[in-house]
């Protein structure tokens, strides 16, 4: 077998170590210095697919939807959305190192069919948080994979994306009607306890992480009722 080799390296804020990029033939995988080890692997991706297609189920013919993905990694999820939605739609894709983004416009695009192309969409580097925080209802679906599950592990300023404050914030983001889908790497109990005491309908679903086999993952789905407004 061929042996891995490193494309690039990134540093993330706040002293949340390294991230690397290495390729073996077709294959491509981002690691995450420390215990963690690696953080995606291009030979799995059907969970993260699975994120924007039941987030985004919705939107299929909804005109001129406004979907915002967080984060970009290996590009499966936003290139699902962008699958998922109409020409009009408007797709934004954040990531708080924009190295990741770099390595998508290169060597990794190929991975989910150079998704950054789509004229749909829009980039911001940065944390997904400040897209978020607008007392404005705004999307009509939120998509959330940067952390290992409702636990800030990449960033810990993440934390904030699951806590009472950030899931009140994301719920006013959000049209009535609107969907927020984070991935986890298993079920919490808590955090779906959360979602539903800020008003959101919730229901749990699992994800395999290739289609009919391999670990399984949840994702929540945590719906802003249609007839609400504000939060
Ligand atoms: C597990 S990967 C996402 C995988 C992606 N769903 C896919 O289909 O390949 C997590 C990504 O989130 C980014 N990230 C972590 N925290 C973030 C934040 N607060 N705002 C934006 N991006 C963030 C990381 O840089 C990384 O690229």
């Amino acid at each position: 077998m061929k042996p891995w080799i490193e494309l690039g390296s990134a540093q993330i804020p706040n002293n949340g170590g390294t991230l690397t990029l290495r390729q073996r033939d077709q294959e491509f995988s981002i690691s995450l210095s420390g215990p963690r080890g690696e953080l995606m692997n291009s030979r799995r991706f059907h969970s993260e697919q699975q994120l924007s297609i039941l987030g985004c189920a919705h939107l299929k013919n909804r005109e001129k939807a406004r979907v915002l993905v967080g984060g970009m990694g290996m590009g499966y999820t936003l290139a699902a959305a962008l699958e998922a939605v109409p020409a009009s739609a408007d797709v934004i894709v954040a990531d708080l190192i924009p190295e990741v983004v770099e390595w998508n416009r290169g060597p990794l695009g190929d991975c989910a069919g150079r998704p950054l192309d789509d004229g749909r969409v829009t980039v911001h580097i940065g944390d997904v948080a400040e897209l978020l925080v607008a007392p404005k209802e705004q999307y009509d679906a939120v998509l959330l994979d940067v952390d290992n599950g409702p636990e800030g592990l990449t960033h810990s300023d993440n934390n904030w994306l699951y806590s009472v404050e950030g899931t009140s914030c994301i719920y006013k983001s959000l049209k009535p009607g609107g969907v927020l889908a984070v991935w986890s790497a298993s079920p919490d109990a808590v955090y779906a306890s959360r979602l539903k005491k800020a008003g959101f309908q919730v229901e749990v679903k699992t994800v395999r992480e290739r289609p009919g086999k391999g670990a399984r993952h949840a994702i929540f789905l945590a719906k802003k009722p249609a007839g609400k407004r504000g939060g």
